[in-house]
């Protein structure tokens, strides 16, 4: 069985004084029961690699572009990313779908650049509000697991995150039958492509993810984890909620 995983996604936030916030992870984790991994912005990776290198923290970038070198001003490719020092990298957030106008193809040629450089691919998937109060939620994930998911993904090289795009940076959680709902499904679809395996492919959820929520979502069944935002900025929030996974 895959050990559980907290991971914390700064986005668009952190310069190197934040990189103080690992240490005090560290520390109040020494010997953690589940896996943690930290995503600070690019400018920091190198660091953040060398800082944790004999710590329980594990870093990741916040995407890739699915080339593995070449003429795309401003971009990072996934080997620049392994040399960097770091073992992840989050795809496909809803964020970048809406900003940069990813698609589950651009999404899955990018967790398919990952697995090539030998990376943790969090795979991000979530439906918008107007598609939840339009009843297509399931239609939705499933379409966007089908589309994002390579035929390389396994439990080993793939996280697939469940960010109904309503909740993130918003306080909003859904009900914990929705995430239940949602989660259950995704478990049956990667069994069906996947078979047996699957059940090992840790399935996280994202979307206003705090101390006080935590245990309750983390009791749901097929959530292994969580991908969260705003409350890992910091250790005074986010090793509660590491210490709830535990
Ligand atoms: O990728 C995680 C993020 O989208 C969730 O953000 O601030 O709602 O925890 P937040």
């Amino acid at each position: 069985m895959m050990r559980k995983l907290a991971a914390g996604n700064w986005k668009m936030n952190g310069t190197r004084e934040s990189l103080d916030a690992l240490q005090a992870i560290a520390s109040a984790h020494p010997e953690p029961g589940v896996d943690i991994l930290i995503c600070p912005p690019a400018t920091l990776l190198l660091q953040a690699a060398a800082l944790s290198a004999d710590s329980p923290l594990s870093i990741g970038a916040q995407d890739c572009h699915s080339a593995a070198s070449g003429a795309h001003t401003g971009d990072i490719s996934a080997p620049m990313i392994a040399d960097a020092g770091a073992q992840a990298v989050i795809v496909g957030h809803s964020e970048r779908r809406l900003d940069h106008h990813e698609t589950d193809a651009d999404v899955r040629a990018k967790a398919e650049a990952a697995h090539a450089a030998g990376l943790l691919a969090i795979i991000c998937l979530g439906e918008t509000l107007a598609e939840r109060d339009a009843g297509s939620t399931l239609d939705v994930i499933g379409a966007q697991l089908e589309g994002s998911t390579p035929d390389s993904g396994d439990s080993a090289n793939t996280v697939i995150a469940y960010e109904p795009v309503w909740a993130i940076g918003t306080g909003k959680v859904p009900d914990i039958a929705q995430i239940a709902e949602v989660h259950d499904f995704i478990r049956d679809r990667l069994t069906a492509r996947f078979g047996s395996t699957a059940s090992d492919i840790r399935l996280l959820y994202g979307g206003s993810v705090k101390p006080a929520n935590a245990a309750e979502i983390f009791a749901v069944r097929n959530v292994d984890g969580a991908l969260v935002g705003g409350a890992s900025l910091n250790a005074a929030d986010f090793s509660p909620i590491i210490a709830a996974l535990e």
